[in-house]
């Protein structure tokens, strides 16, 4: 059987990083109360230079050094984001074109904070069909630049950042790769989460607005649904898994959910207090981290789970 197995993972965040306290001199906040609501205690805002997209290919740089693999080894890479640098093209081709991997597909996923799901999902299914040997697929984001830092509460949740892995199709029966995944959206919520602004309606770029106490409730009823559905269709049961790298956006969903599976606090791998939440970033970034510091290694099973704006949502069991 032909599964995508996990050759490498990086990461990469901007220069600038901003904690609650420096926040407080911006807007009407206090570092007491982001770090009781959130768990968030600082996150890396992008600068002069830095954008989705320069963040992108850095951090698919870190995951090709690490999978000792070279630009033109990939035929494929994906880039999940909702703060592209231009309408088009997709930052995925600049990606590429900055690895020296021309001619191989490149396009970007457009699911918000689920999008590195979706992602892994479609790199997943074009590897095991055969278009191509090896993927990049990358989470990256500005959200700083879609914030209206007017708005206390939205503006003290996000961060900027990126993450990457690098997958390959592989036939070695090892019970390695990914071993299921599900995906699912629900358009009925855009309100709750949405940005007032696009090339086709206002033709401006817009900002994030969010109703964040109706989100939360979403989030934790539909992500603890879709970790079961994996973990059905897989055979595996929740005391199974190692360690369960969730969406970074609030300390308290995380925990909600992990009660939810029965899981203990110990088995979830967060992030969010440093980078808080960095959208389409937030799962590989964690991902990366935990495995560069040794909590996550070969072999361990790992369950990664996002959800976001539209809703879309969906989780990945992936043995590494
Ligand atoms: N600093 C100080 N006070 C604040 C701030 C702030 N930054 N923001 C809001 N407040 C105030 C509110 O004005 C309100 O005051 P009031 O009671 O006088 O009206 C009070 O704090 C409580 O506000 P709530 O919105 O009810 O606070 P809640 O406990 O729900 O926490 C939060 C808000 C943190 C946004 C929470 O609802 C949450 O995390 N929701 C999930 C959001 C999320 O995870 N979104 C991302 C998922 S999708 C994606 O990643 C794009």
């Amino acid at each position: 059987m032909i599964r995508s197995v996990l050759l490498g993972t990086g990461s990469a965040l901007p220069r600038n990083c901003v904690t609650n306290s420096e926040l407080e001199e911006r807007v009407d906040t206090s570092d007491a109360w982001i770090q009781e609501r959130t768990g968030i205690r600082q996150r890396y805002l992008a600068g002069e230079g830095e954008t989705t997209g320069t963040l992108a290919i850095d951090a698919a740089k870190a995951a090709l050094e690490v999978a000792g693999l070279k630009g033109e080894d990939i035929g494929l890479i994906i880039v999940a984001t909702a703060t592209p640098d231009q309408t088009f093209p997709a930052v995925a081709t600049s990606v590429q074109h900055a690895l020296g991997a021309n001619g191989g597909i490149a396009f970007d996923v457009q699911a918000v904070c689920s999008g590195f799901l979706y992602a892994l999902t479609t790199a997943d299914s074009l590897l095991r069909t055969g278009a191509a040997k090896r993927a990049l697929v990358i989470g990256a984001e500005t959200f700083s630049r879609i914030l209206d830092w007017e708005d206390r509460t939205t503006c003290v949740l996000f961060g900027d950042g990126a993450g990457a892995v690098v997958l390959e199709a592989s036939e070695a029966d090892d019970a390695r790769g990914i071993l299921g995944s599900k995906l699912h959206a629900d358009g009925q919520h855009q309100e709750l989460l949405y940005v007032d602004g696009g090339p086709s309606t206002t033709g401006t770029v817009g900002k994030l607005r969010m109703k964040g106490r109706e989100v939360f409730r979403h989030a934790v009823v539909n992500l603890a649904d879709v970790l079961n559905e994996v973990l059905d269709e897989a055979g595996v049961s929740s005391s199974q898994i190692d360690w369960i790298v969730p969406h970074q956006a609030n300390r308290r969903i995380l925990d909600a959910t992990a009660k939810k599976l029965g899981l203990p606090s110990e088995k979830v791998v967060v992030t969010v207090d440093k980078h808080a939440n960095t959208s389409a970033a937030s799962v590989p970034l964690a991902l990366d981290t935990a495995i560069k510091d040794g909590r996550i290694k070969k072999g361990d099973l790992v369950m990664l789970e996002a959800m976001g704006g539209g809703f879309a949502w969906g989780a990945s069991l992936i043995r590494i």
